[in-house]
């Protein structure tokens, strides 16, 4: 097992604890992830990836807690881009039930550590059915995860020692998207524009995430008023559901409070049966295609007294009035987005930790690999 290993607070320059430093490092590991990628090929996640995306016709993806929800944002991207169907499912879900086994399956493990026990074993399972064509995202190039996959996209988010992972997430979501370019170009679903876009667009991350770091003091001051919740509501829509459920896990697993995501659609469904004005709702608001059928949520909500704490991007209108605090993302970063629209969330759930004096990098009860099921 590789122990990283540390000098304490020399490590930590400028920063109060590791998960602080690990959010702020966002920008340069995303770099480093990209880095020397020029331009589009399956020879990105090794030799013989080429003749495996042509083999394939589905992709089953196989993770656990914060890299699930990665997993859960590539399948909007696989399915829209590369017109691949994709199922994502939980680790210790699919390596104990009777499923059907399909051998044109990409299996695509995604791991942080690589050493992950639920995850591991999912993939022996998987390949007992006969699933052979494996590929992983994930973050230490000499784990377990990487030795028994076929192929892998090692991320250089370089060592995470927060328990909370963020700097990983962040880095699988670009891994995962040039899985998705590099699956629709051998698909014949890439035009040379398309690619040249996308790359470009990649290429503006690192500045992106600088100018969303900088909302940071705005995080700050909701962070004061959620330190005295007990529990939280995140909404988000598309890709961006995912997105809630990676922040509700955050505020869960560092500040102890109770918070759940859902897909905004799903409110009338039940949980607004929960809203009331002790019960923020944090709202995940992009400029996307899906922003007036959120805005009419967010009414929902507010009907109810619901207190609304939005990241809304810059052209959405969506303004600051009684109920409704509103913190606008830069610019809308378009396809892209999730990767800087989980920034915020983590930012908050750090602060509300340090608010409520919870131990940030070790939070009660976790460890950073689960390595034992
Ligand atoms: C996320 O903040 C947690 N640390 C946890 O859910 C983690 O993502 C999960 O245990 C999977 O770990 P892995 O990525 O190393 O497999």
């Amino acid at each position: 097992k590789t122990v990283h290993a540390h000098s304490g607070a020399a490590d930590l320059g400028p920063y109060r604890h590791y998960m602080q430093k690990e959010i702020f490092e966002q920008p340069r590991a995303i770099a480093d992830t990209l880095e020397g990628v020029e331009g589009i090929t399956p020879e990105l996640f090794g030799d013989g990836a080429y003749s495996t995306f042509k083999a394939i016709d589905n992709v089953l993806i196989l993770a656990c807690g914060t890299s699930y929800y990665s997993g859960c944002v590539a399948k909007y991207w696989i399915e829209a881009i590369a017109k691949v169907p994709c199922q994502v499912e939980i680790a210790s879900e699919y390596r104990y039930r009777e499923s059907v086994p399909n051998p044109s399956t990409l299996i695509v493990t995604i791991t942080q550590s690589g050493e992950t026990a639920d995850t591991l074993a999912a993939l022996r399972h998987a390949q007992s059915l006969g699933m052979t064509h494996t590929l992983t995202i994930c973050n230490v190039s000499t784990s377990a995860m990487v030795r028994e996959c076929k192929h892998a996209y090692v991320t250089r988010a370089g060592a995470e020692i927060g328990v909370a992972s963020t700097k990983a997430f962040t880095t699988q979501l670009a891994g995962l998207f040039l899985l998705t370019l590099a699956l629709a170009q051998t698909k014949g679903r890439l035009s040379d524009a398309e690619e040249a876009a996308h790359i470009k667009a990649m290429r503006h991350l690192p500045a992106a995430l600088q100018a969303v770091l900088a909302l940071e003091p705005q995080v700050m001051a909701w962070a004061q008023e959620f330190a005295s919740k007990e529990n939280a509501l995140f909404l988000g829509r598309g890709t961006h559901y995912p997105i809630a459920l990676e922040g509700a896990l955050k505020l869960k697993e560092i500040t102890y409070i109770h918070a759940e995501a859902y897909a905004a659609g799903e409110l009338k469904h039940g949980p607004l049966a929960l809203v009331t004005s002790a019960m923020p709702v944090v709202t995940v608001a992009p400029n996307d295609q899906l922003l007036e059928k959120l805005k009419s949520n967010m009414q929902e909500v507010r009907a109810r007294g619901g207190v609304l704490y939005v990241l809304a991007d810059g052209d959405t209108k969506i303004e600051s009035s009684e109920g409704i605090n509103v913190i606008r993302m830069p610019e809308h970063y378009g396809v892209l987005s999730p990767i800087l629209h989980v920034v915020p969330l983590q930012l908050l759930s750090y602060h509300t930790a340090c608010a409520r004096g919870t131990d940030v990098d070790k939070p009660r009860n976790l460890a950073k690999s689960v390595t034992v099921e």
